[in-house]
């Protein structure tokens, strides 16, 4: 069923995902839900909140030990995700959990005394999200990036940069690869030609291709709502001041339809993909490949931080962590789009 009214977001909202690909939704939650969301964290990590000296790592990607139910949490979010997707019964239960696997961008005390904001070309974790399925245009696995910012996500201060004018890079390249990408968008057989974020970073690179970034900050319990094929990458925090936010699912119970009998059944983030295209609907096209999923090897590494993790909660000193729960092949990434000269400005 077409929605036919809106009460979630507003025109302005709208008109903003239609133009940049993501909106920003206010006060989604309290500063004392964030609080009580995140009481844990710091036994998680085995990192002493007052003292810098012990934060291990500049980032990290916690695993999941806990949900809660978005609904209840934070309805004026759940509106406009379902919105977006073009109404809550095109979502599976899944999206309906946001997990405590909290990304904190911690920053150093190196980054804060050089004090030099890094722009966005030259950071090195450019990616989409979906790191357990063969990506097609109309995957249903990936069905909105959603970034619920519990503590204020400030300039500079490890806000995700993003790429509006990827998405269009991105659409394009998947439409014409209909047999299936990796995550990292390599064709099948172009693996190693096109590992890790390397795809990725020269797109962004590539200044007639892309030309707007944007940091996405908020204050703590405004959630971004972004276009799922957004690229976007992790920044340097140079304030020091941890950043915390988390990154929902939402996946949808049928792949994008961009070639709908009705226009009014699209949903806003087809309409986008569409306009981004240039077309009103991809008739005809269809995907001419399997719809694999993918076992990546952060889910093994979360795996092992999430028992350490129980260990702390349960009084144990299993010592700080030091696992950034992320998978990543620097080696390769770094003799691909790396400059020696931009080497200390690397996340983690
Ligand atoms: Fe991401």
């Amino acid at each position: 069923m077409a929605i036919t009214k809106y009460e979630f977001l507003t025109p302005d909202q709208i008109a903003h995902f239609m133009t940049h690909g993501w909106v920003r939704i206010p006060s989604c939650f309290t500063p004392q839900q964030a609080t009580e969301w995140i009481k844990d964290l710091w036994t998680r990590l085995g990192y002493n909140k007052d003292d810098p000296s012990t934060w291990v790592l500049k980032k990290i990607n916690m695993p999941v030990l806990n949900t809660l139910d978005v609904r209840e949490f934070a309805p004026k979010a759940w509106g406009a995700i379902c919105e977006l997707c073009g109404g809550e019964e095109r979502l599976s239960e899944i999206s309906r959990f946001w997990g405590d696997n909290f990304i904190v961008n911690f920053g150093s005390e190196k980054l804060k005394r050089r004090g030099r904001a890094v722009g966005p070309r030259e950071l090195d974790n450019w990616h989409v999200d979906g790191d357990t399925f063969v990506h097609f245009l109309d995957s249903p696995n990936q069905g909105l990036l959603v970034i619920p910012c519990i503590t204020d996500v400030l300039e500079n201060g490890g806000a995700t940069y993003i790429c509006p004018d990827g998405i269009g890079v991105v659409a394009r390249h998947l439409r014409d690869n209909p047999e299936g990408v990796t995550p990292y968008m390599a064709r099948r057989g172009e693996e190693s030609r096109f590992y890790e974020f390397q795809w990725f970073c020269e797109q962004v690179k590539d200044p007639e291709k892309c030309r707007d970034f944007q940091q996405m900050t908020g204050k703590c319990g405004d959630v971004v709502l972004l276009h799922p094929l957004m690229m976007h990458s992790a920044s340097r925090n140079v304030l020091h001041v941890p950043r915390i936010i988390t990154n929902a699912f939402v996946c949808l119970k049928e792949p994008f339809n961009f070639d709908r009998e009705d226009p009014r059944e699209y949903s806003l983030v087809e309409r986008k993909t569409l306009k981004e295209l240039g077309v009103d609907s991809l008739s005809g096209w269809m995907i001419k490949g399997d719809r694999e999923t993918l076992k990546p090897g952060r889910e093994r590494i979360h795996e092992r931080m999430k028992e350490m993790e129980l260990r702390r909660l349960a009084g144990e000193d299993v010592g700080p962590v030091a696992d950034s729960g992320v998978e990543v092949h620097r080696e390769i990434v770094k003799g691909l789009v790396w400059k020696p000269d931009q080497a200390t400005a690397q996340s983690v």
